[in-house]
């Protein structure tokens, strides 16, 4: 199939790509590089050993989305393209809203025109709110309880989806939930560079470890959990990718929304002791108030997508802290270059 990937540049989207072209694939990436870097692409190219053909649009702008489409001979879309920063959407409601539905609106609309009736959307498990019951699966209520316009947006969006589908009803649509995301291709090539301060675990935790931070902020040690820390359900994100790949050649007309998770949960204290383990560096961390907003135990329920699609994962939260420490330590700027 030949796919376009809004937002491949990006940390999910390289990852996705690499995967993508060793099924043979054929791929385009648009991107406006807003919050990703040209050097990421060359590093993916460099992996899969052949130019990544690359658009360089505003998808959110009507006129350069169709621009953009126009002359791609395409089968299939991943939209990855999206603000995600939890904290920013807070602040910024509006751009968040403008960027993320806007630009899915314009996608879902060249899509129809061109008769593109395959789309893998990048969807959140924040959909879900504050869990009901765990392990969560897709059942699950959606759009209730969600704290923060970025949220909203994956909310919405899923729904956007859904009505746009009635209309176009060749359109095979696949909604995945990604769980928590971490870990790096395993070459150091490519892996997750967060632009500032990394909101994220994982990426703040990497960035103590190679120096570059002092010490790591435990949001919260009172929750209900194995050591009172928020747990969380960690995937390897060359598993997540895989699990695109399979949801693309799996997708059937007509909507489906699947779970990308392990099933397992792990802590905040667990995964400093698994990073401080894969690095052999020791993570310095200090107890803090909670964050705003945060839910005690996120953990997917993933069997849907293991009988369905085919898909499971295959690697540990060790896995992910070695392919991030590997990523991190080869490149403690990202894809800047050195001191930039
Ligand atoms: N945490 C810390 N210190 C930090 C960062 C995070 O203690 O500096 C804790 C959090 O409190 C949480 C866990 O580490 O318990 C994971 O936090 P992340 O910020 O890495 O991930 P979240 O689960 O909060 O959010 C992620 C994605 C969101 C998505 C959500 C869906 O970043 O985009 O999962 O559940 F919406």
């Amino acid at each position: 199939m030949h796919v376009i990937l809004t937002g491949g540049a990006g940390y999910i989207g390289t990852h996705t790509a690499v995967v993508l072209a060793e099924r043979g694939h054929e791929i385009t990436v648009i991107d406006d590089f807003s919050n990703s870097s040209p050097v990421a692409l060359q590093r993916t190219a460099e992996i899969i050993g052949r130019e990544v053909r690359v658009i360089e649009a505003d998808l959110a702008d009507r006129e350069a989305a169709r621009a953009a489409f126009s002359g791609l001979d395409a089968d299939a879309v991943i939209h990855f393209a999206g603000l995600k920063a939890v904290g920013e959407s807070v602040a910024e409601p509006t751009r968040y809203y403008r960027v993320n539905i806007d630009s899915t609106i314009n996608v879902l609309d060249q899509m129809r025109e061109r008769g593109i009736n395959r789309l893998v959307f990048s969807s959140s498990a924040t959909v879900y709110g504050n869990p009901e019951k765990l392990p969560i699966d897709e059942s699950h209520r959606v759009g209730v309880g969600v704290t923060n316009p970025y949220g909203w947006t994956k909310a919405m969006i899923e729904q956007i989806i859904r009505d746009a589908q009635k209309i176009h009803p060749e359109l095979a649509a696949v909604l995945l939930r990604y769980f928590n995301p971490v870990g790096a291709h395993p070459s150091g090539l490519i892996g997750e560079d967060p632009s500032g301060i990394p909101n994220n675990l994982m990426p703040f935790v990497a960035q103590v470890a190679v120096g570059k931070r002092e010490q790591l902020s435990v949001f919260g040690d009172s929750y209900p959990t194995v050591d009172g820390t928020g747990v969380r359900d960690y995937i390897h994100v060359m598993d997540l990718a895989a699990g695109h790949v399979a949801a693309l050649e799996n997708s059937k007309p007509g909507v489906a929304a699947y779970n990308l998770g392990s099933g397992t949960g792990s802590s905040v204290l667990e995964v400093v002791a698994a990073f401080e383990a894969a690095s052999g560096r020791k993570i310095d961390y200090r107890i803090v108030p909670a964050r705003a907003g945060d839910v005690a135990e996120m953990v997917a329920d993933p069997h849907k997508a293991n009988t369905e699609l085919g898909w499971r994962t295959e690697l540990t939260l060790a896995d992910a802290c070695r392919d991030s420490w590997n990523w991190q330590s080869a490149n403690p700027n990202g894809y800047a270059e050195q001191g930039e």
